[in-house]
């Protein structure tokens, strides 16, 4: 067979000018998942994902278990488009083929899927999936017979050797509106939930996320470590434990404390020591280790903010809706400063997860003054080229125009449970609920 003897680049080459996607299918497909790694028997065509079928899945051969024989637990998925649609990052097109590839991924029999891959022979890029949340783990990279060897080993490198946590940054640029309250109850629930949490605090002037734990504040170790290359971040932690008697087992997650040393410098002097990615840097080793790592933003964007968007794959962010400001500093990150990083980032990440509404009642009256606010957001938004939409309204389709926001009511005891050192989650059964709901909306699957 021709195939096994022509490489990907000269399988390139050799693609018509105008191939259509039966031909990318045919004459390309096959080289690129060779490339990838992937022998004959581990690719499956048409595979049912339980939402449609996709192009191609595939999966590594383990023990004697065949994916083409038993079509079990794919691992990444391929959709493939012809060269007549236009897959660069501005085209309309491309969205479609995007928001086409996460309905695959997330359909039921792709519970296993680790990796998503979308080409016409001309761009490809590829998307990582965490339980429920889908980001990009390269920008939309445009292919050519000159790079694609190169692109195809980075993409390869990637999947062979998936990251184990997903990092959260949670951020907005008002103050008040629950990042820290979210970042505590998150990482106490999610460990509830049998997954291995980093909470990190990195709003080293409140220093509220390690004193609503009743932990230690670090004095210069997370200074240290991020200033010296052969300091690890992994002195710093420290864990919190909370008992369940009834269970007899403890509870536990990992904490790094606010560091006071990083407050006693001018912002310019601190930046010499920490970079905008130097949190991303040190945090190389805990991305292997835990489920999801958490950190806690200050209220501006400045170098402690920015380094906690620049370590994150994904930015979560609350916001009050009877408080303006706090839905126009939402729209200001994904308009603004997200893209900032994405663009000093060089795999497309992070980007923003819809917002949320929290602790504030919310009456009708009150829900219909908030979406006309979202609507002249959007509004603005979209004029100045950007579409909003689905960070603010997830479930809205032409279809169905649902208006949802994801909500944290208001409840006493999320606010009273700072004063006892211990999260509302573990107290109270209500606040459980509310953000195992808050976790279910967004991470798990
Ligand atoms: N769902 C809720 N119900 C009741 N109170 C809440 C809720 N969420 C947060 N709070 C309270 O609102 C106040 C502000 O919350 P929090 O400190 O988490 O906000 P923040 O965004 O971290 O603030 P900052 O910008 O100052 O860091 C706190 O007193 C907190 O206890
Ligand atoms: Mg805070």
């Amino acid at each position: 067979m021709s195939m096994t003897i022509v490489s990907l680049r000269e399988a390139l080459q050799r693609l018509p000018e105008n191939a259509a996607e039966a031909i990318v299918s045919d004459l390309f497909a096959p080289h690129l998942l060779r490339a990838l790694g992937f022998h004959s028997e581990e690719i499956y065509p048409e595979y049912n994902t339980g939402h449609g079928n996709v192009d191609k899945a595939a999966r590594k051969t383990i023990g004697d278990n065949v994916f083409l024989h038993t079509k079990s637990n794919p691992y990444v998925l391929l959709e493939l488009k012809g060269r007549d649609i236009n897959l660069s990052e501005d085209a309309a097109q491309y969205q479609k083929t995007v928001n086409q590839l996460k309905h695959y991924l997330l359909a039921p029999n792709c519970k296993t899927v680790q990796w998503g891959i979308i080409t016409n022979s001309c761009h490809i890029q590829l998307f990582r999936k965490h339980e429920k949340v889908i980001y990009p783990a390269t920008k939309c990279l445009s292919i050519d017979a000159d790079n694609i060897d190169k692109v195809i080993a980075s993409i390869r490198q990637k999947i062979e050797n998936p990251t184990k946590a997903l990092t959260i940054a949670v951020y907005n640029n008002k103050g008040g509106v629950g990042k820290t309250t979210t970042t505590v109850n998150l990482a106490a629930i999610l460990t509830v939930l049998g997954k291995k949490v980093l909470a990190i605090d990195f709003d080293p002037n409140q220093q509220d996320l390690t004193n609503s734990l009743g932990l230690p504040l670090n004095h210069g170790s997370v200074f240290d470590a991020l200033k010296e290359r052969d300091v690890e971040l992994q002195s710093t932690i420290h864990t919190y434990k909370f008992p369940l008697k009834r269970h007899n087992i403890e509870l536990r997650f990992d904490v790094i404390p606010a560091d006071p040393a990083l407050t006693n410098e001018s912002e310019p002097i601190l930046r010499n020591y920490l970079k905008i990615n130097t949190l991303y840097r040190k945090l190389e080793l805990s991305r292997q280790e835990y489920d999801y790592i958490l950190i806690d933003s200050p209220p501006n964007w400045r170098v402690f903010s920015q380094s906690a968007v620049y370590a994150a794959d994904v930015v979560l962010i609350p916001t009050k809706h009877n408080n303006r400001f706090s839905l126009e500093n939402a729209a200001m990150a994904m308009k603004k400063f997200i893209p900032e990083v994405q663009n000093k980032k060089s795999d497309g990440s992070p980007i923003p997860l819809p917002i949320f509404f929290n602790g504030e009642k919310i009456t009708l009256p009150q829900m219909s003054v908030a979406q006309q606010e979202i609507n002249n957001i959007l509004k603005t938004a979209k004029k100045e080229g950007f579409d909003l939409l689905s960070y603010f309204y997830p479930r809205y389709t032409n279809a169905k125009k649902d208006l949802y926001i994801h909500e944290v009511p208001s409840y006493a005891h999320i606010a009273g449970a700072a004063f006892s050192r211990i999260p509302a989650v573990y107290r109270d059964r209500p606040a459980h609920e509310y953000y195992k709901n808050l976790a279910k909306e967004y991470f798990l699957q």
